[in-house]
């Protein structure tokens, strides 16, 4: 939600920012603007509506003599306060036009803010929550106990704030500084040779550089060509640790596909295999980080998974994996509802917070809700030392890699199997595995990243049907207990992607309303079950197929290798291969993740980049 580049160095700081802009673009694409530092008193500034590429021509028409600098920074925009127009594209400046600012968050108190400034006389040129801090930071810069100290105006400015937000500022007359102000937005610190970059996550300057640190919560980093210093808002120093990003540029690039999505859908192998490796040591399930001790985890009477959207529903089957394995009662609950129904929650309740960024706001409040109540919290989570795994208890990472696609992919295949990690830890610590039960387990894990690599096999003939089906007004989707989940995933990737009406129904549910629905020619997605593994099921599964053909649906059906019950009833049949039932998920996803991403093609969309939607949502 909103990417944000800074530069301080010996470059061109221009051509470094709008490479770093190209990469954080899956952040927002709502508008984008640069300001650069000439370093005699200057500061251009430039922005524009709509993708960075609009900026790219703007730049273009009226040139880029006066981007002359070494100092700049850069954004990315998810429209929250304002609308996606010029005018409201950051930067924003104050009015004597030596202050820039580019933010991500929101600003609570923003109403009062520009209220008082409008008081004492400052003209407001935009309709954002921003603008305010420009004029409240050239200011403080300009008068009183912080006047001629950037990074003191700053965190006094800081702490006026309320909300979630990463700031960057930089003065005119301060050219190689650039001060940046963090709380509950994401903050890193790219350190290269002679040069220093500041992004929203280290997408922004991984070309430059792998070493990067982190900032903590309400803290304001100072950085200048030859490195930085960081305080927290009252001005004490902070000792901030340094780490050493583990993938690097290739796996930012698109790697010869024609979008991110199809190259992330390629990688789940890699993805899952990455996920579960070094996980069993001594036919033991280890964490990547427990603050917790082995006898909280055997205490865990009670469950709850919460998450938004993609994350969610790798929730809902981590319920049927861990129910199964540890006989816990489990309760998945989208986060953004979860704290304001008061659930039940105490010190022997587990909540696995899921969230490929670790950002997620409403992931985050719900992570502070349930620790306020004293529970443990468990993240499951894409990105080191994202704000939720810092706030909670024990941690396990997905090693998926950078996930570029707006759309949640190998992201959510990575999930599925790090909850079912998760559910195996609580076996084992709860008793209800034994060790060799769930080394046997874990082995099956292990095989699943050859089962999906065949599961891709089909990458071909699903684009095909992908064409055929997307002149359609609407899809629906149906599965049964782990292929329930399936459906709803299918249906929220057809809707983001291509914008068409999807929903997904548990296929017992049909005759209570959806069938209604039915009519000639509407394409139907049924994830079927094994009809080894579930066989009553396969067989119900069966009979909802006939009772919507014979209402003229038109099926497209997700079925296991060998299913040949199923072919006179599928009027396409998508084959994927047979696996232990709670793993079905792995490969039944793959199929309609390619047919979601081929169908927007074809109706002329960017899969990358689906229109009202950013990668990951900072704000409630
Ligand atoms: C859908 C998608 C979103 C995310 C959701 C949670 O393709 O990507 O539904 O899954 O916004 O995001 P994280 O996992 O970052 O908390």
């Amino acid at each position: 939600m909103c990417g944000i580049v800074g530069y301080v160095g010996s470059r061109p700081a221009l051509d470094v920012i709008l490479d770093g802009l190209r990469r954080l673009e899956y952040r927002g694409y709502d508008s984008a603007g640069v300001a650069v530092l000439d370093g005699a008193g200057g500061l251009a500034v430039e922005r524009k509506a709509g993708p960075l590429a609009n900026l790219e021509t703007r730049l273009a028409e009226v040139g880029t003599t006066q981007f002359n600098g070494t100092t700049g920074m850069g954004h990315t925009r998810w429209a929250t306060h304002g609308g996606p127009t010029d005018r409201n594209a950051h930067p924003h400046r104050d009015n004597a036009g030596k202050v820039a600012v580019v933010h991500n968050g929101i600003i609570e108190n923003f109403i009062a803010l520009r209220a008082g400034l409008e008081a004492d006389g400052v003209e407001l040129t935009s309709d954002t929550d921003t603008e305010a801090t420009a004029h409240l930071v050239a200011r403080a810069y300009d008068e009183g106990p912080t006047a001629g100290d950037l990074a003191a105006s700053v965190r006094a400015v800081s702490r006026r704030l309320e909300g979630a937000f990463t700031l960057l500022f930089t003065h005119a007359d301060r050219p190689g500084e650039i001060v940046a102000a963090r709380r509950s937005s994401p903050l890193v610190v790219g350190l290269g040779d002679g040069e220093t970059f500041l992004g929203s996550d280290v997408a922004a300057f991984i070309e430059h550089t792998r070493d990067a640190v982190e900032l903590g919560q309400d803290q304001v980093v100072t950085i200048t060509a030859d490195g930085y210093t960081v305080t927290d808002f009252a001005g004490e120093p902070v000792e901030v640790k340094p780490f050493r990003v583990t993938w690097d540029l290739a796996a930012a690039e698109k790697g010869g596909h024609d979008y991110f999505m199809l190259k992330e859908i390629e990688e789940q192998p890699t993805a899952i295999a990455d996920t579960l490796r070094g996980h069993l040591i001594d036919r033991r399930i280890v964490l990547d980080e427990q603050r917790l001790a082995d006898a909280d985890l055997r205490d865990v009477d009670k469950v709850f998974v919460v998450a938004c959207g993609t994350a969610y529903h790798s929730g809902l089957l981590a319920k049927y994996a861990i129910e199964h394995w540890t006989r816990l009662p489990v309760e998945v609950e989208l986060a953004s509802e979860f704290r304001y129904r008061d659930p039940v929650l105490d010190r022997q309740t587990l909540v696995v917070a899921i969230s490929q960024s670790g950002e997620t706001m409403d992931t985050l409040e719900a992570v502070r809700h349930a620790k306020e109540q004293k529970a443990r919290v468990l993240a499951i989570c894409n990105t080191n030392g994202a704000q939720i795994p810092r706030e909670s208890d024990a941690v396990l990472y997905t090693h998926a890699g950078p996930e570029i696609g707006v759309a949640a992919t190998k992201t959510f295949t990575s999930q599925i199997a790090a909850t079912y990690l998760v559910g195996l830890a609580l076996a084992q610590a709860r008793g209800t595995k034994y060790p060799d039960e769930v080394a046997r387990e874990f082995a099956e894990l292990e095989a699943m990243p050859a089962a999906v690599a065949s599961a891709l096999e089909a990458v071909d003939a699903t684009r095909e049907l992908a064409y055929d089906l997307a002149l359609s007004r609407a899809v629906l989707f149906l599965g049964r207990h782990v292929g329930y989940p399936v459906a709803l995933e299918g249906a929220l990737k057809l809707k983001e992607l291509a914008y068409m009406h999807a929903e997904a129904f548990a296929a017992g549910e049909l005759k209570h309303g959806p069938i209604a629905l039915i009519e000639q020619g509407l394409p139907v997605v049924v994830v079927m079950p094994s009809p080894k593994g579930r066989a009553v099921l396969h067989a119900k599964l069966l009979s909802n197929i006939q009772e919507i053909t014979a209402r003229g649906a038109r099926t497209v059906v997700i079925a296991e290798e060998g299913d040949e019950t199923i072919r006179p009833f599928a009027h396409h049949l998508l084959e994927v291969p047979a696996v232990p039932t709670l793993l079905q998920p792995l490969v039944s996803t793959v199929p309609l993740q390619v047919l979601a991403a081929e169908i927007a093609r074809a109706r002329g969309y960017d899969v990358d980049k689906p229109r009202n939607l950013a990668k990951s949502v900072t704000v409630e």
